[in-house]
Formats: structure tokens, C-alpha cells, sequence
């Protein structure tokens, strides 16, 4: 394994936990660089329902994936805009239809490959926080930091309910539940990559926490292993 170029915490764990939040938030704290490394997944999967291409063929997803051009821009406080092949993508990243075919071509070996070089490219001074479900296990294994963060799956559905109230879009608790289960078992049983900690990951279940004290965990882990806030580099 070749050395990091600047120091990786790795932020792993199921959806609905608040990675994505956390990692943010890090980020901007310690003025790291940022790695969401599920909307490389998302964005991969808008491709492939663009094409009109064949989800379970690795190669052309894999192809289309190492055709894309990215962009992110970070918009302090309020999250990331992204921009596929020109256009902003931010809103269709997000909605079901991209989340469904994103779990479903994340189990491609020849895309999970692909991305391996894009993802360990984001790492770079000051630092990086990487965010998703094997940054410490297969793309930064020689992260400094690692953090596996996870809340029970009644805890993760409820979070997801009122998302959705806020947006005024209908759903219910059962089912919710249920698809985060179907979820779980799907990316931890998976052959490629599985969700599961890092043999050196701290675990840190976010049930009973709000986000400012799972943060301040994560600082306190960092700053114990001798990461403190960089300078950007411009
Ligand atoms: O975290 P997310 O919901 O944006 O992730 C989208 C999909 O990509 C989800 O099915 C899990 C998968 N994923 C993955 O397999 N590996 C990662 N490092 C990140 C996400």
C-alpha cells in the first residue's frame, strides 16, 4: 500500500446513521477536503438510468462510470452541488429512483474497482474526511482514523420519517423499517465489500446522540491521533 498523501479519517457505517452530516461538518471543522464516496455510487447509477444500459453488466457500468466528468462544490452550511457530464445533478442524486439502481450496481466488482483510484484521489493536504461504507476497510486501509458509525435500525427509520415529513413527501414507520433492513442485509452480506467495521474502527452508535456530540467524539478521536486543523493550502 502506497502512503497516504495527507491524513484520511474514515467515516463508515449503514445509511440513516449520519455519516453524511457528520462527515460535513468534520470536514469543515478541521478545513479537510471531503469524500462522499455514496454519490460516486449515485452518480455512476444516474449514468447507467441515462444510458439506458444494463445494470447487471460490469463492464459497461464501469465504463460509463470511468467516462463521467465530476464536479462537486462545496456550499458551506448547506451541503455539496454536483455536476454530471455539465449538468447539476444535486436533486436527482438524491431522489429513489438513483438510490435503488445505486445499491444495485454498487455490488459490481468492476465498478467498486474503478472508483478505487477516484476515491483515493480526493486524499490530499491538509486532509481528508471519507465518508461511505468501506473507506477503512479496502480504499484508505491505512487511515489514521477510523470511525464506524451506526444508530439501531427503529432509531435510523424514524430519522428517515421525519426527512421525508420535512419535504412533505408521505411514508410510514413499517415500512421504512423495512427497507432499511432489506438495506442492511443487502450491503453486509454483499461478496464485494461489505459493510462491516474496520478490524481497527472505533464504533460509535449515534441511537441516543445528536449530531453535535458524535462530531465532537470524532474530534476528539482525530485530535488523539494527532490530527488538528489544517491551513488550505491557496
Ligand atoms: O450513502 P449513500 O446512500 O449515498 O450510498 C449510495 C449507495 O452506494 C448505497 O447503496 C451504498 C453504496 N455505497 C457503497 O457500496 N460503498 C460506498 N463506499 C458508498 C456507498
Amino acid at each position: 500500500m502506497t502512503e497516504l498523501a495527507a491524513p484520511v479519517i474514515t467515516i463508515d457505517g449503514p445509511s440513516g446513521a449520519g455519516k453524511g452530516t457528520v462527515a460535513q461538518r468534520v470536514a469543515e471543522t478541521l478545513g479537510f477536503a471531503l469524500l462522499d464516496s455514496g454519490a460516486l455510487y449515485r452518480l455512476s447509477a444516474l449514468a447507467v438510468l441515462r444510458h439506458g444500459a444494463d445494470p447487471a453488466d460490469g463492464e459497461a457500468v464501469a465504463a460509463l462510470a470511468a467516462a463521467m466528468q465530476i464536479r462537486f462544490e462545496a456550499e458551506p452550511g448547506q451541503g455539496v452541488r454536483t455536476w454530471l457530464d455539465g449538468e447539476d445533478v444535486s436533486q436527482a442524486l438524491r431522489n429513489e429512483e438513483t438510490a435503488a439502481m445505486a445499491s444495485k450496481v454498487a455490488v459490481l466488482p468492476q465498478l467498486r474497482r474503478q472508483l478505487l483510484d477516484v476515491q483515493r484521489g480526493f486524499a490530499r493536504a491538509p486532509g481528508l474526511v471519507a465518508d461511505g461504507r468501506d473507506m477503512g476497510t479496502v480504499v484508505f486501509p491505512d487511515a489514521p482514523v477510523k470511525i464506524f458509525l451506526t444508530a439501531s435500525a427503529q432509531v435510523r427509520a424514524e430519522r428517515r420519517l421525519k426527512q421525508l415529513k420535512e419535504k412533505g413527501i408521505d411514508a410510514n414507520l413499517p415500512s421504512l423499517l423495512e427497507d432499511i433492513s432489506q438495506r442492511d442485509a443487502r450491503d453486509s452480506e454483499r461478496k464485494t465489500a461489505p459493510l462491516k467495521p474496520a478490524a481497527d474502527a472505533v464504533t460509535i452508535d449515534s441511537s441516543a446522540l445528536n449530531i453535535d456530540q458524535v462530531c465532537q467524539q470524532v474530534l476528539e478521536i482525530a485530535e488523539k491521533n494527532g490530527i488538528r486543523r489544517g491551513e488550505s493550502e491557496s
